[in-house]
């Protein structure tokens, strides 16, 4: 459940990020049918099977989402219309487990399986519940549009965007300890100024609540190689950070990143070396 449940959620983040070109999802989608029923029921199988240990009113955080969309216009939903449903889902996490990624959408499902203690924004409440679906209302009334929404690009405050931006920034608020940054060394600009992590959680990391920064490159097993620790845009971030204050680590396709997609390619001829 919760491996399905990240590749949706990455297919949304993939989509801000190549603004207009999401694979999958035609132009113009209204708001995913029977959205209340799913996000309902994604809040109570979250509370009731996936993190028993929680307490929170799934019925009060539909009515502060339902607010927050109906209320605006469909491209006025900005991160602070949420505030008060976030208010409803407060979370907290204990240290050294943050996950942050960017750009390795597919091995990250693998990585999550074989890290189990690791928590992505996906393992939030609200990464949970609000994965893969689209919301926007109607013009001139107060409910949802079913048949069609705007593109990402078309708004400045678009309701999904908001919800995700609001979502990172709150994500990366709490991170704290030792924190793991996921990058992919096989294209241009791993670290990409434009992405969540580049735009929202990366400003948002408190470099008094951060002990390290712990950036771990991963490139496919058929290459190519285009950034490393000491090329590219990945230099870029540790620039940043030092700027700002913090300790960090990189390193370079360690040994169980690149085991870990001998699972997908067991016949590469570098996984045949490992038999
Ligand atoms: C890196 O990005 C490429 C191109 O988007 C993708 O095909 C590949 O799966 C990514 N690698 C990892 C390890 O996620
Ligand atoms: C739904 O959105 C589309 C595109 O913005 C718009 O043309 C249509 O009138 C909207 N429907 C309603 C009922 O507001
Ligand atoms: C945090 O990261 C640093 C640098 O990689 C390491 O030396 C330290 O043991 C880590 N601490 C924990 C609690 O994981």
């Amino acid at each position: 459940m919760k491996f399905r449940a990240a590749v949706g959620m990455t297919s949304v983040i993939a989509c801000f990020l190549t603004l207009g070109a999401c694979s999958g999802r035609p132009r113009g989608f209204g708001t995913t049918p029977n959205i209340k029923h799913i996000v309902m029921g994604r809040c109570f199988n979250y509370i009731t099977l996936v993190n028993p240990s929680t307490r929170y009113d799934c019925e009060a955080i539909w009515r502060a989402f339902e607010e927050a969309v109906v209320k605006q216009n469909s491209c006025d939903v900005a991160m602070e219309h949420y505030r008060h449903m976030f208010r409803e889902m407060p979370q907290t996490r204990a240290c050294d487990r943050f996950l942050f990624w960017s750009k390795t959408k597919k091995f990250i499902q693998d990585y999550t399986a074989i890290a189990p203690h690791f928590w992505t924004l996906e393992d939030t409440l609200a990464g949970y519940m609000f994965n893969d679906l689209v919301w926007c209302r109607q013009q001139e009334n107060s409910g949802f549009n079913f048949s069609s929404c705007p593109e990402w690009s078309a708004c400045l405050h678009h309701p999904v965007h908001s919800l995700w931006r609001q979502a990172s920034k709150n994500f990366a608020e709490m991170a704290c300890g030792n924190i793991t940054v996921l990058l992919n060394g096989s294209i241009e600009n791993a670290f990409s100024k434009n992405s969540m992590f580049g735009s929202v959680e990366l400003d948002h990391l408190n470099p008094e609540r951060v002990n390290y920064v712990n950036i771990r490159v991963v490139t496919n097993l058929d290459g190519p190689s285009r950034e490393s620790c000491s090329r590219g845009s990945i230099l870029d971030l540790i620039h940043i950070l030092q700027s700002r204050g913090f300790r960090w680590t990189c390193s370079d396709n360690e040994r169980i990143l690149k085991i870990l997609q001998c699972v997908q390619k067991p016949e590469h001829s570098w996984c045949r070396t490992l038999a």
